[in-house]
């Protein structure tokens, strides 16, 4: 999908691969962009360095679904329409299966619900214009693993599939949908993992680089978006042999903690 002179909006904006998405995507002179996030001052700050017509900022909870409702009403109302819903936001909780209760919740309320949330209040006007777009920013996570936390593997892998399954059900009704899955990317979200070793991977992307990613991917309209090209052979060795892919997953968590 072209995305000049369409209308987008982008979550999880005033930082990190948002921030870098805002950039990217003020750069193919869009309709309009409508940056949310739970910051204000950081969107402010955003907002004054990208110069294009109609910049909104907004500040909202993705995981409250009046939020993301009123937003997208907001958006339908004032220019007819949104074309691309990024669902970008997301957050990272460590932990195995005894995470806080709160903590489980909320990585699926945020990493799984505001996609949801997100489809439920484009997917009528879009599907009366015969076009749309989503663009989820999920993760290797959820084609792999996330080595020490259960919440982030969990509410990843759930939405892939959330992404696979409105591919699958709406791509003929003209509904597009491209899954961002990088692995390790420099931003404040690697602050808040103790081993950062676990997410690098194959070396940590720059923002800028994943930004390009997906809005390649968009301009293709292919389902995944691989900043990380090896993930594709990492997911096609999980395919071919399920039980080595797990024995290799348990080496490498072996060998993360001895470090
Ligand atoms: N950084 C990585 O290594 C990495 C790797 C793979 C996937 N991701 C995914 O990329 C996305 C962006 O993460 P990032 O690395 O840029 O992190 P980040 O912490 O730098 O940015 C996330 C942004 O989302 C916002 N946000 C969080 N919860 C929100 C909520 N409930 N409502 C509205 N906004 C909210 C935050 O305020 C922040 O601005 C996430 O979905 C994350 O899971 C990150």
């Amino acid at each position: 999908m072209k995305l000049s002179g369409k209308t987008i909006i982008l979550t999880g904006a005033a930082g990190g691969i948002g921030e870098a998405l805002a950039r990217r995507f003020s750069r193919e002179n869009p309709r309009a962009l409508l940056l949310l996030d739970l910051h204000e001052s950081k969107l402010q700050t955003l907002a004054g360095r990208l110069s294009i017509d109609n910049l909104e900022t907004g500040t909202g909870d993705v995981s409250d679904p009046a939020d993301i409702k009123a937003w997208v009403d907001h958006m339908e109302a004032r220019y007819g329409g949104v074309d691309l819903f990024c669902s970008n936001a997301g957050i990272f909780a460590a932990g195995g299966a005894d995470a806080d209760l709160s903590a489980w919740q909320k990585s699926l309320d945020v990493n799984v619900m505001a996609h949801v949330h997100a489809a439920r209040a484009c997917l009528p006007g879009m599907l009366a214009r015969g076009s749309g777009y989503f663009l989820q920013t999920i993760s290797a996570a959820g084609l792999l693993s996330q080595i020490g936390s259960a919440p982030y593997t969990v509410s990843k892998h759930a939405s892939l599939g959330f992404a696979e399954w409105l591919a699958i059900t709406h791509g003929r009704d003209g509904i597009g949908v491209t899954a961002l899955c990088p692995q390790g990317v420099r931003t404040d979200m690697l602050s808040t993992i103790d081993n950062v070793d676990t997410v690098a991977g194959d070396g940590l992307a720059g923002t800028d680089e994943v930004a390009e990613c997906a809005a390649d991917a968009i301009a293709r309209e292919t389902f995944l978006a691989l900043p990380h090209p090896r993930v594709a052979d990492y997911f096609r060795r999980k395919a071919e042999d399920h039980d080595r892919w797990i024995r290799g997953m348990q080496r490498l968590q072996e060998k993360l903690a001895g470090q």
